[in-house]
């Protein structure tokens, strides 16, 4: 079974998606990490990012292993190392370039072969899998996501202004939703969830609920039809 939750930046998608395979039992998968390693690997190896096929070709012969809680790039753990606010801004490069976006949604599809998922990202349930049997869009108000990710960058020792977040979140929340190929968009069979004034607990709490309730055959769920 495949569940996507896809949703913009700091809807809390991340720590959610990832409760919940454990809770469930399932593989965790996140694309946005996927993105993340691509902007980092460009960045140590100095690509020229004016020129795509750069960045495209590190993508294609990077070694790059995703575990529940783990990032490894070319066997080196790189978990915090693509979530500081230099990579965060770089990653924009790899998210605009259709071709680092095939090479990384074939690595997505290989990923979900075989294993029940629950996988994270803007484009899951539009683009990589149309057909996952449970979809669900996460979000919450510009003010509550720019509130969150700017105390998550603290509590990471990274010195930020909170204007300065939100005036970036409206940067990326715009690139993600005009981004031709694999942009943000709410799939028409989704699931909305608003997530302010939740706890994560809470958010857990109802996506289970929603996942445990689609039908075997893929149907909508009995208590919370899109
Ligand atoms: O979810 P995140 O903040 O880790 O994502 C990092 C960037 O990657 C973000 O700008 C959007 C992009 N992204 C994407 O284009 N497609 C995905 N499936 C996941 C992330």
């Amino acid at each position: 079974m495949i569940v996507t939750i896809d949703g913009p930046a700091g809807a809390g998608k991340s720590s959610a998606a990832r409760q919940l395979a454990r809770r469930l039992g399932f593989s965790f998968l996140d694309t946005g990490a996927m993105y993340r390693a691509v902007a980092l690997a460009g960045q140590r190896q100095g690509v020229d990012w004016g020129d795509p096929r750069q960045l495209s070709a590190v993508a294609e012969a990077m070694r790059l292993e995703l575990t529940d809680d783990r990032v490894v790039m070319d066997g080196q753990d790189v978990t915090a190392a693509i979530r500081t606010l230099e990579i965060t801004t770089l990653t924009q490069h790899a998210a605009d370039n259709e071709a680092v976006r095939r090479h990384l949604i074939d690595r997505q599809r290989k990923f979900a072969e075989g294993r029940n998922i629950v996988t994270e990202g803007r484009d899951q349930a539009t683009v990589v899998f149309p057909h996952a049997e449970c979809k669900i869009f996460l979000t919450a108000s510009e003010d509550e996501r720019a509130r969150r990710r700017f105390h998550d960058l603290l509590a990471r020792g990274e010195e930020v202004d909170p204007a300065e977040v939100l005036r970036k979140q409206r940067l990326r929340d715009q690139r993600d939703a005009e981004r031709k190929f694999g942009g943000l968009a709410k799939a028409a069979d989704s699931i909305e969830i608003i997530t302010d004034g939740l706890t994560p607990d809470q958010v857990v709490d109802r996506l289970e609920e929603i996942v445990r309730g689609v039908q075997p055959d893929g149907s909508p769920p009995r208590n919370c039809g899109p």
